[in-house]
């Protein structure tokens, strides 16, 4: 499998094989890790990392990869360059691809990140979009897998926002692997038309099924994997909470929800999340519209069900595997 001097963009660039080998090299990389096994040998290279939105996993995963990888690595934060402001997208890429080996973005539109890559003439890799955010499906899905042993047929449940990047991103992975995957939300947070249509087509390939449903009771019924992010993403304005917590409180991943999907379930969530009032947003809305947790409680946060550490953890694992197959200088799997 060479992958050298491909962007990593979103999933829908990648076959399912390629999906799987990523996977596999990040199991690999996890193991090395793990042993305390070296695995510098992008020594004496170097990447970008532009965070147009703030992070913790995605900047520190980017971070502590390269430097295990022996790279150097350069933070832009959200106000410390002159992308957009002073420089164009396109300017902005012929410049950091004459210092950098590759380059991560996090930020709005999908379109950024594509011109981004079309300019650098380095791998550009998407660090989360408004759209997609591929780098977190890799990780979702070695956590399944490390749990489950295997991903085809898995049965995954979406409960929120799923017209967004989270919700996106796990139906084409899904639709890719083969595993089936329903949106459980108010119809007007299910995925756009064209998209589940393209799924379906993948599904088509790999035997997986797409469902959308209003319904708990069905959508949550015998799934493996119930997953929730944020009800309100960063980037959106403070005027769509009220709404949003209207429209999907019943969505709410409850430990009836976990009970109906039965005793084999886990949960996943790709952080942050607002499980208590410990956040400072999580706090301000909690008093402002009269809740203690939001997308997820607490008490199936910390269950033994949750998995969400792990899948954390595995975001360096997985972008430690993008960084080095694109850069063309992973160890043989
Ligand atoms: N899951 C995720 O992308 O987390 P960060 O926003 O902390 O990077
Ligand atoms: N949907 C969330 C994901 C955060 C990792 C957001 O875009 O803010």
């Amino acid at each position: 499998m060479d992958l050298k001097g491909r962007s990593f963009l979103t999933l829908k660039d990648y076959t399912p094989e390629e999906i799987i080998y990523l996977i596999d090299l990040a199991a690999v990389y996890k193991d090395k890790k793990k042993k305390g096994v070296l695995h510098d040998t992008l020594r004496g290279k170097n990447i970008a990392l532009i965070f147009e939105k703030t992070s913790t996993r995605t900047r520190c995963s980017f971070e502590t990869a390269a430097h295990d990888l022996g790279m150097g690595t350069t933070y832009l934060d959200p106000s410390g360059s002159q992308i957009g402001k002073k420089e164009s997208i396109a300017d902005t890429a012929r410049v950091l691809g004459r210092m950098y080996e590759g380059i991560e973005y996090r930020g709005f539109e999908q379109s950024i990140v594509e011109e981004l890559a079309k300019y650098a003439g380095v791998p550009v890799w998407n660090g989360l979009t408004n759209e997609y955010h591929p780098t977190q499906m890799l990780a979702d899905m070695l956590t399944i897998r490390e749990h489950f042993g295997y991903l085809k047929d898995i049965r995954l449940t979406y409960m929120g926002d799923a017209r967004y990047n989270m919700g996106n991103s796990l139906m084409i992975a899904c639709a890719k692997l083969g595993m089936h995957f329903t949106a459980c939300t108010s119809k007007e947070y299910f995925p756009n038309d064209a998209l589940v249509a393209q799924c379906r087509e993948y599904a088509k390939a790999s035997g997986a099924t797409i469902t959308l449903t209003e319904d708990v009771d069905a959508g949550t019924k015998e799934a493996d994997v119930i997953y929730t992010d944020v009800w309100v993403s960063m980037g959106e304005p403070d005027s769509v909470w009220e709404e949003r917590i209207r429209k999907l409180s019943p969505y709410k991943v409850t430990k009836e929800v976990m009970d109906n999907a039965g005793g084999q379930s886990v949960f996943l969530h790709c952080l942050p999340a607002f499980h208590d009032l410990k956040t400072k947003i999580g706090k301000e809305q909690g008093e402002k519209y009269g809740f203690t947790e939001l997308e997820v409680t607490d008490e199936v946060f910390e269950s033994e069900q949750s998995l969400v550490f792990d899948e954390a953890e595995n975001r360096m694992h997985t972008i430690k595997a993008v960084i080095a197959a694109t850069l063309g200088a992973c160890e043989a799997i």
